[in-house]
């Protein structure tokens, strides 16, 4: 579904993503893992759109889409989360979903159907909050589920989860994992899946890749990454001090 290849960003003289290449494969959840700063959210503005590769391939569904603008990007089925929940403060918790919605169809939907679609997201992704009140109140677990509500919204076929759960109790983490697993089967999308912490995306996702420094350094099956001397060194390593 996702092919990227050589992809290449720097910031200055700072080379955040350094050939990275890898597949995406349509249904599966994916994992992609690594330190803090690796270059996992940085892949991910390339893949959306919100960054410009300075060199590498990146095509979807077989067509190349490396450098377009992220609503180009959007329109064709890859929908992201961002790392930092920035929804619209003054807008209702609907209101946010049902722009997204909008935003998805490029604006071709009438105000009825955004609403329609955005209370679907919102109760699949069980948001238990009324959906009239600002986003103000929000915590760090309910702002992560309106921030995947709205990249649903969008009518993704690809999902690009910028997670990072660190913000989340472990009950509230499970629970986050579990929802990505239920939301591919319920509307059987692809997935990518972004964490910096290892724990429970290890049993949700079926391959993993693991970034180091902007340089992919595994790629196979989780049980094969805990295994693996050089993920243990610079990720596990630094996971555990
Ligand atoms: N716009 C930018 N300008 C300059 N440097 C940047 C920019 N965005 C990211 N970086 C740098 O690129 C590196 C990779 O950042 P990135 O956000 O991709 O890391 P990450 O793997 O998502 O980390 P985390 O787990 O903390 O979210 C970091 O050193 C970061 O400081
Ligand atoms: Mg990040």
């Amino acid at each position: 579904m996702l092919a990227v290849e050589g992809l290449v960003k720097r910031f200055g003289g700072f080379l955040a993503v350094n050939q990275v290449s890898f597949e995406v494969r349509a249904g599966e959840i994916l994992g992609l893992i690594g330190p803090n700063g690796s270059g996992k959210s940085t892949t991910f503005n390339l893949i959306a759109g919100n960054l410009r590769p300075n060199s590498g391939s990146i095509r979807f569904n077989g067509k190349e889409i490396g450098g377009q603008s992220a609503h180009t990007i959007c329109r064709q089925g890859i929908g992201r989360t961002f790392q930092i929940p920035r929804p619209f403060r003054r807008l209702s918790v609907i209101e946010n979903v049902a722009l997204a919605a909008y935003y998805g169809e490029a604006g071709r939907i009438s105000r009825g159907q955004a609403q329609r679609r955005a209370a679907e997201v919102l109760d699949m992704v069980d948001l238990a909050v009324d959906p009239t009140a600002s986003t103000a109140g929000l915590g760090a677990a309910a702002l992560k589920k309106l921030e995947l509500a709205r990249a649903l919204a969008t009518g993704p076929k690809l999902l690009l989860a910028d997670e990072s759960l660190g913000g989340l109790d472990p009950a509230e983490m499970e629970r986050a994992a579990h929802l990505l697993g239920d939301i591919r089967g319920r509307l059987g999308i692809t997935i990518v899946w972004v964490e910096h912490i290892m724990g429970v995306l290890m049993r949700v996702v079926d391959r993993v890749i693991v970034l180091d420094h902007g340089e992919k350094i595994f790629e196979g099956r989780p049980a094969q990454a805990a295994a693996d001397p050089r993920v243990i060194e610079v990720y596990l390593g630094k996971a555990q001090a």
